[in-house]
């Protein structure tokens, strides 16, 4: 299959639970891509694909936000909200019913633009804070 939005090493917070599933997420996305661009899907698969987007966001959203929480993270309520907005985005976007046509267009962008600034400029945030919190009290679960 085509990678569509390859995975890429400057995308590493350097937390190895964090990072994993961010590789997997672009595994997923990158298949909900690839069914976008297929013009024989059906609308069914589309839907699909794209719930199955969100079950796997729904799942690292959660975990990013137990991390806030074991670490004491004090920009935990504005990062939650950045997640809660996304998943707003997504859920309109079955509400609207646009044509399937629309809903492509937009699931595109959103793919794309959103997750990447929001790794590489959200995730990121947090990352260092956590890193050397976690170090400090000798935790392992980080990349060097
Ligand atoms: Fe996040
Ligand atoms: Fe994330």
């Amino acid at each position: 299959m085509k990678n569509y939005l390859p995975w890429k090493e400057e995308y590493r917070t350097g937390i190895k639970s964090v990072d994993s599933q961010h590789q997997q997420l672009f595994q997923i996305i990158n298949d909900l891509i690839g069914a976008i661009h297929d013009s024989n899907s059906s609308k069914e698969v589309l839907n699909k694909a794209i719930q199955k987007m969100m079950e796997y966001t729904e799942f690292h959203f959660k975990h990013e936000e137990e991390i806030f929480r074991a670490y004491q993270y004090p920009s935990a309520d504005d990062h939650h909200q950045k997640h809660e907005l996304f998943k707003k985005t997504v859920q309109d976007l079955f509400e609207k019913n646009q044509t399937q046509e629309m809903m492509k267009t937009a699931v595109l962008a959103i793919l794309k633009d959103w997750w990447l600034k929001h790794i590489l400029v959200e995730d990121m945030t947090y990352a260092p804070f956590i890193k050397s919190k976690g170090e400090k009290i000798g935790l392992t679960e980080f990349d060097q």
